[in-house]
């Protein structure tokens, strides 16, 4: 968008949210608040927003991560005083949008319309507003017919203003200028004592400056989030948007209601999600894969036509037409070719499992690479770490590791090569043999004696 600045504030502790983390940095959807806020700007066009950071700015900064200016608030005297500190950013004739860090249910369109409305009109100041059933908490829009008469936080309103179901949402457009000479001109006298960002448009409309307000028909998109009840709304509203928008692409979800989809997650067409599953970080699940029920994935990525049911994975990297499940445990690092099979019980961590291999119960497999059609049997270990050290593990092309082997590492199985049922191998078996690590087998006979 042209000659447009975004100011996002965000440097406010959130202190209704009582934590620990700066409210910003609460996470929504797998993405944390600010985040939401810098996808929705820079969908609308803007490349590099001014973010007003002060506490907490540290982890703020890290998880913007160059994406924005940071501009630092160092004492919290409120959203007047925040927007002030941008002062030094921004030109006479440019537009400046100001967003909190706090709404992240905005929606790019929506912006783009704020600023087209206040540009073609040629407007001092434009005001995103909403109508709430439940507006309390929220500044209120007082009007005179269509014309804005002021802004009145919710502490500051009288009985009637509070009935006013019109709310600032928080989010506005401004002429450089006349925010320029408004900011310099803001007070502290009101209920709060904090130099409110609102004030500027009482001074525009003693100034008989051009004001407007924009009331968006999507209500959630005011939504701010001041409280942990608040930001679980949220998350109920975002959950909903990103199922519909999956349903819409093509992807079969039995059961929206115990379907958990986080904002980064991909899916291709005609996947299906099974109920009771979640999906998180940047998860991506490829054509016609079937994920679910129970299933919890974190940056996996799953190929097509896989299977993954009541198993968990993380970091993890599964292949086409794969067989995961019930009750696998796909730890970060493993990697499975394609039409592996991993069964019940299974834990598999930083391991490579090529195309065809088998590891279908009971099993740790740990720093391993498995070699393609490879089968491990039953109960099989890999003994990586010895107490101070993890050791690899290599198994050949077409190796079978039989029942309830033990595998020391540091350790090669050769291609082909069988392990007994029940050994500890702790040497390497060359291609092709066989290793028995088993005492020969007693039998007495007639030992049994009926009892007297
Ligand atoms: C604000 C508006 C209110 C509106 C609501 C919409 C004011 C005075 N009130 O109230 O009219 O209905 O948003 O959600 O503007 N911040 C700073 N520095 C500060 C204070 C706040 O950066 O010194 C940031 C916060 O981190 C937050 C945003 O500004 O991201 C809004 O502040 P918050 O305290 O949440 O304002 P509300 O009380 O919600
Ligand atoms: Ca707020």
């Amino acid at each position: 968008m042209s000659n447009l600045v975004a100011v996002i504030m965000a440097a406010g502790k959130g202190t209704r949210m009582k934590s620990k983390l700066p409210k910003v940095m609460h996470s929504l959807a797998g993405k944390t608040l600010i985040e939401h806020v810098l996808d929705m700007v820079e969908q609308a066009g803007v490349e590099r927003p001014l973010v007003i950071v002060g506490h907490g700015r540290e982890c703020i900064e890290a998880c913007i991560n160059k994406r924005a200016e940071i501009v630092v608030q160092t004492e919290q005297l409120g959203t007047g005083h925040a927007v002030m500190q941008a002062m030094p950013y921004f030109e006479d004739d440019q537009t400046i949008l100001v967003l909190s860090g706090d709404q992240p249910l905005l929606k790019a369109e929506t912006l783009d319309a704020l600023v087209k409305l206040h540009q073609e009109q040629g407007a001092s100041a434009t005001v995103l507003t909403a109508y709430l059933d439940q507006p309390f908490g929220y500044g209120r829009i007082i009007k005179d017919g269509e014309d804005l008469v002021k802004i009145v936080e919710e502490k500051d309103a009288s009985s009637d203003e509070r009935k006013i179901k019109e709310v600032n949402s928080g989010t506005y457009c401004f002429k450089g200028s006349a925010l320029r000479e408004t900011l310099t001109k803001i007070t502290t006298q009101n209920a709060q004592g904090e130099y409110y960002l609102t004030e500027v448009f009482d001074i525009l409309l003693k100034r008989k400056e051009k004001i407007l307000t924009y009331c968006t028909v999507n209500t959630h998109e005011a939504f701010g989030i001041n409280s942990r009840g608040q930001l679980a709304e949220a998350e109920k509203i975002v959950r909903t948007r990103i199922l519909e928008h999956w349903m819409a692409e093509g992807v079969t979800i039995v059961d929206p209601a115990s379907t958990f989809i986080d904002a980064d997650v991909e899916l291709e067409q005609d996947v299906t999600i099974l109920p009771f599953t979640r999906l998180s970080g940047k998860t991506r699940i490829e054509e016609d894969a079937v994920i679910g029920p129970q299933t919890s994935l974190e940056n996996c990525i799953v190929g097509r036509g896989s299977e993954v049911f009541n198993s968990v994975a993380r970091d993890a990297m599964i292949g086409e037409r794969c067989h995961i499940g019930p009750f696998s445990y796909l730890r970060p690092g493993t990697k499975l070719g394609a039409e592996v099979k991993v069964g019940d019980f299974v834990e598999i961590k930083n391991s490579w499992i090529e195309t065809g291999a088998k590891v279908p119960h009971l099993s740790y497999i740990g720093d391993t690479h498995v070699g393609k059609s490879a089968n491990i049997g039953a109960g099989t270990i890999t003994c990586n770490y010895d107490g101070l050290k993890k050791h690899p593990t290599k198994i050949g092309d077409h190796a079978f590791i039989g029942s309830n082997t033990n595998l020391v590492a540091p350790l090669e199985v050769g291609e082909y090569a069988v392990t007994g049922a029940g050994s500890t191998i702790t040497k390497n078996v060359p291609a092709k043999a066989l290793a028995v690590e088993r005492n020969h087998q007693v039998i007495r006979e007639n030992w049994h004696r009926e009892k007297i």
